[in-house]
């Protein structure tokens, strides 16, 4: 298995200009347009608390689905492309606040804020909620404990979570998306339980089934 040093250089890039490359060139074969099955399906009505953390949001129509249930949402995301997308594709419009390490981009007449920069410079009061799909996968092996502490950090103790993670055969084919598998979960939350598992290798990104992967499941975890 590939194992990439935190900040590593691949090829001359790191891994922001990677992401920023994929929004510019368009390739962002994990955006769902109508959200993900998952979350609508095991979402808690009323009861997880009002402000929802969303890491790596990309695009996401999630957050739009949250903010619908009442929630306040607050997006992380490195790339301007994808949150300026993520506005007009919806016809929302919106006001950009300077920070000193990230801007905020705030819709007018929804609960819903996006942060453009790097989630580990990114500080705020304590969440109720987390909602990750797409944000921990999206790391390699050796950033993950690095991003756990950092959303720990910015988490309520008792905060409900909802993460979404991807089980294959990572010696078929590399991530990004990366198999995060049970062993490593527990290590990060030892309180989540599995309620879900769907096979998603028909709707996953091309080079899976290119390689010969016949099988990728998407595992939901709650917080109990
Ligand atoms: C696999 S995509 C998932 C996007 C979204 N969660 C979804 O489900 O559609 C990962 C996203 O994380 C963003 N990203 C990667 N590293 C980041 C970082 N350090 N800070 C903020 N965003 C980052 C990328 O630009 C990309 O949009």
């Amino acid at each position: 298995m590939m194992v990439f040093p935190i900040g590593y250089r691949s090829c001359a890039k790191t891994v922001t200009e990677d992401w920023l490359d994929r929004w510019k060139n368009g390739r962002t074969g994990w955006h769902e347009a109508n959200g993900n099955a998952g979350l609508k399906c095991h979402w808690p009505p009323n009861d997880c608390g009002n402000r929802v953390l969303v890491p790596l949001c990309g695009k996401t129509s999630d957050l739009l689905w949250l903010a619908e249930r009442g929630h306040e949402v607050v997006g992380v995301e490195l790339a301007e492309i994808a949150i300026r997308e993520f506005f007009s594709d919806n016809n929302l419009a919106f006001q950009i606040s300077h920070g000193d390490h990230l801007d905020r981009y705030r819709a007018d007449d929804l609960p819903i804020s996006i942060y453009c920069g790097d989630y580990f410079h990114f500080v705020s009061t304590p969440f109720d909620a987390l909602y990750d799909r797409g944000a921990l996968v999206a790391l390699p092996p050796s950033m993950r404990p690095k991003y756990v502490a950092q959303t720990k950090q910015l988490l309520r103790r008792d905060a409900f979570r909802l993460i979404i993670t991807l089980e294959y055969d990572q010696s078929i084919v590399q991530g990004p998306p990366f198999a995060v598998l049970p062993a490593e979960i527990v290590t990060y939350w030892d309180d989540l339980q599995r309620v879900d598992e769907t096979d998603d290798i028909d709707t996953c990104p091309p080079k899976f089934r290119a390689a010969g992967l016949t099988a990728i499941q998407e595992v939901v975890w709650l917080s109990s």
